[in-house]
């Protein structure tokens, strides 16, 4: 079964083929980094419109390049949420109209459980069930994931999104957009132990995340040392301080809602989404998995960004299973 995906829930505008919900025949990705390096985050508006400009190039390259028309594919998938809403809709409008225009099944896709199915497009996806550990820009939640349909949301952050914090401590230490590969950079030549950082817990909620006291405390040490932005040392000290922080927030709880949840039977553990992307944390992760033998799923770092080999992947499950978006359907911006 030949899906195309659409994904326009962001900055980045991706179109892939996927056959059946495991193969990639063609992943495509524009992204626009350098349209909103200048301002140090995304613009929705300026988004919106390089995806409009985008859209159907990026469409008929994924085509072009799994060597397929429209006329040979099974099925349509987008992304219909959650995202920036001027964004979504270029995507969703387009995939209607193909659907429409060609009699193909179109499913409605939630972006961060796309996310989680980036780890099956690899040689040795996981088995269910297992713990799921989305780290996006705008979402760090923990599921429970039974089935490529089923997944319980297990905790969240109560505030920012951990890549959300690598951007704006990035913008704290001047380093732009985007914030975390930038950070990861600089971080390799710091020392963690340098500044001391909270670790913020809130013991009635322990897989509950909370990143901005910890970008709060960044800017405090900044305000009280602004020497810091010159001295290129103690910068990537701080930096490297900060990642450390994030990575354990996220390690830690990821391993407790496995010991719970190896109580009901899972000892997996998948972490996908930009922020998976990130060296130390999969060096972490990795270094966790080896000493308690759990096992570790991580997406290839060209799947942990924003796809749409992701989006087709859930968008075949979902057809699969008669599940299809109805063509009065919205977009929706959280969930
Ligand atoms: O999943 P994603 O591509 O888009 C969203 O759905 O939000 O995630 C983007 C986020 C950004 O906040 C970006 O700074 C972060 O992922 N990110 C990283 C790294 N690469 C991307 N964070 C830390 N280290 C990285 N290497
Ligand atoms: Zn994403």
């Amino acid at each position: 079964m030949l899906i195309l995906g659409i994904e326009t829930s962001c900055d980045e505008t991706a179109a892939a083929v996927v056959a059946d919900g495991r193969r990639i025949l063609s992943s495509v990705v524009a992204t626009q980094f350098e349209l909103h390096a200048a301002y140090g985050g995304v613009v929705p508006e300026l988004a919106a419109r390089r995806h409009l400009e985008n859209i159907l190039p990026v469409i008929q390259a994924a085509l072009d390049q799994a060597g397929v028309t429209l006329k040979e594919l099974d099925g349509l998938a987008v992304t219909q949420g959650p995202g920036l809403i001027g964004a979504l809709v270029i995507g969703m409008a387009v995939a209607k109209t193909l659907a429409f225009l060609h009699r193909l099944p179109l499913a409605g896709v939630h972006h961060l459980q796309a996310h989680i199915l980036a780890a099956f497009l690899t040689g040795k996806p996981p088995s269910f069930p297992l713990v799921a550990l989305v780290v996006s820009g705008g979402h760090t939640n923990l599921y429970r994931v039974n089935g490529f349909l089923e997944m319980k949301l297990l905790g969240r952050s109560r505030d920012d999104a951990a890549g959300e914090a690598f951007d704006k401590v990035a913008r704290l230490l001047r380093l732009g957009y985007p914030g975390g590969p930038r950070i990861e950079k600089l971080a390799a030549v710091g020392r963690a132990a340098t500044f001391p950082l909270p670790r913020p817990r809130i013991l009635e909620e322990p897989l509950t995340f909370s990143f901005s006291g910890l970008k709060t405390a960044v800017a405090l040490t900044l305000k009280r040392h602004p020497e810091i932005l010159t001295d290129p040392q103690a910068r990537a000290d701080l930096a490297a301080g900060f990642q450390e922080a994030v990575v354990e927030a996220l390690v830690s709880r990821a391993w407790l809602a496995l010991t719970k949840n190896s109580q009901t039977g899972s000892d997996r553990l998948l972490v996908c989404g930009g922020v998976a992307a990130n060296g130390r944390l999969r060096q972490v992760l990795k270094e966790r998995a080896a000493a308690s033998g759990a096992g570790l799923f991580l997406p290839p770092l060209h799947l942990c960004g924003d796809n749409a080999a992701m989006v087709a992947a859930l968008g075949y499950h979902l057809l699969a299973a008669g599940v299809r978006l109805d063509l009065e359907a919205d977009v929706f911006s959280r969930g």
